[in-house]
């Protein structure tokens, strides 16, 4: 009786001590997994603690008060960050090291492009487009213009929106049209949304090998800022005046792409006519909205790249080797007709002014009115 009592006693200890060991050992795995979408992957920002550099690494200012005593918006925490691959203007290289940025195993049919026309462009710039890039991306194309084009709709194939908004050229007209854009987007349930202008010419391996670097899950805004320095802009208040925000923001000539996961956080300000307000807000045009948004609202830096062109840069400056490399090009419109890129041997500047199906040769050899030379 009092062996078998002790005996017990044995196996009671043997047993608690048996279960503190299991407790120990299973301790780390009851704590919560890391959250994967809280692990930048690859970090498009970096984030140095207290310390803030512009565009050229100097420390940029915070917080602080204006003449008027009115706040000035902090610039967004961290640096402003250029995508590491296109540290370089021009030849801004895809150098991809292999292993250095997770894939996303990015398709080009998860990104939605807009492309933003006026009906005054149907004929000489759409036709152009979808001869070229658009023909290769027609399912996640959407053209957003201001009427209706039945031909343009039935021959081309095209996914034309027709916004139902005005054709001026105003910062309502434009923000309109961005809303229009913003919605469809959001309704398509793709993983990046890319804006265009009907002047660019997108070239579709460079956008998704761009993309591929960065997850659709996280804040990531890209483009060109259109200034080399950010943005001040008079916010207006309620009843009494207006406080000044400085942010960055990509210019829409040159195209620019937003995550999914950003997008969606921009919503209480874009949606649903939202956006039309917000840009009433600070009386700015469209591209610089989105940039408002972005970088003022919701503290998300632009991350800078080179890799996207509007007409309003030298485009003859564009390196010959590296234009297949790039993601977005333009041309000069009316006004600066050679304001293009410079490839030779397809098509000559009168066949091809805007060098639009040359570089489209370029890419696509086996396209049927490529000249057989370009051909494989
Ligand atoms: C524009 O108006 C037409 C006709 O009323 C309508 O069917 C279409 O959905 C409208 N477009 C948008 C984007 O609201």
């Amino acid at each position: 009786m009092h062996l078998s009592h002790v005996g017990t006693n044995k196996i009671c200890f043997l047993l608690s001590l048996a279960f503190c060991a299991l407790l120990v050992l299973l301790i780390p795995s009851l704590q919560p997994p890391q959250r994967q979408a809280d692990l930048p992957l690859p970090r498009p920002r970096a984030k140095p603690a207290g310390r803030r550099h512009d565009l050229y690494g100097n420390p940029g200012q915070g917080s602080h008060e204006a003449k008027d005593g009115s706040v000035v918006h902090p610039l967004p925490p961290g640096g402003r960050p250029w995508d590491p691959h296109t540290m370089l203007d021009g030849d801004a290289a895809h150098a991809s090291s292999p292993g250095s940025r997770s894939k996303d195993s990015l398709d080009l049919r998860d990104i939605f492009i807009a492309v933003k026309t006026t009906r005054k462009y149907h004929k000489s710039r759409l036709q152009l487009l979808s001869q070229t890039w658009v023909s290769k991306a027609k399912e996640q194309t959407f053209i957003f213009t201001d009427g209706e084009d039945k031909e343009l709709r039935q021959k081309a194939g095209l996914n034309i929106i027709n916004t139902n908004c005005s054709a001026a050229h105003t910062r309502q007209a434009l923000c309109c049209k961005m809303s229009v854009e913003y919605d469809k987007f959001i309704e398509s349930q793709k993983k990046w949304f890319c804006h265009v202008d009907d002047d660019n010419y997108v070239i579709l391996p460079s956008l998704l090998e761009l993309l591929s670097s960065y997850s659709h899950t996280q804040d990531v805004y890209l483009g060109r800022p259109s200034l080399d320095h950010p943005i001040e802009a008079a916010e207006r208040v309620k009843s009494d005046g207006s406080v000044s925000v400085k942010f960055w923001f990509a210019t829409g000539g040159a195209g620019f792409c937003i995550s999914r996961g950003l997008a969606l956080k921009m919503s209480p300000w874009a949606s649903l006519g939202n956006f039309i307000t917000t840009a009433e807000k600070i009386r700015l045009p469209d591209d610089c909205t989105v940039g408002y948004i972005i970088e003022a609202l919701l503290e998300v830096p632009l991350t800078h790249t080179g890799l996207f062109h509007s007409h309003l840069e030298n485009l003859q400056r564009l390196p010959t080797d590296n234009i297949l490399k790039q993601v977005t090009l333009s041309y000069g419109g009316f006004e600066n007709r050679r304001n293009v890129v410079s490839v030779g041997g397809v098509f000559s500047l009168a066949e091809d002014p805007s060098r639009f199906k040359s570089v489209h040769c370029l890419l696509y050899p086996d396209t049927e009115w490529c000249p057989r030379k370009t051909r494989h």
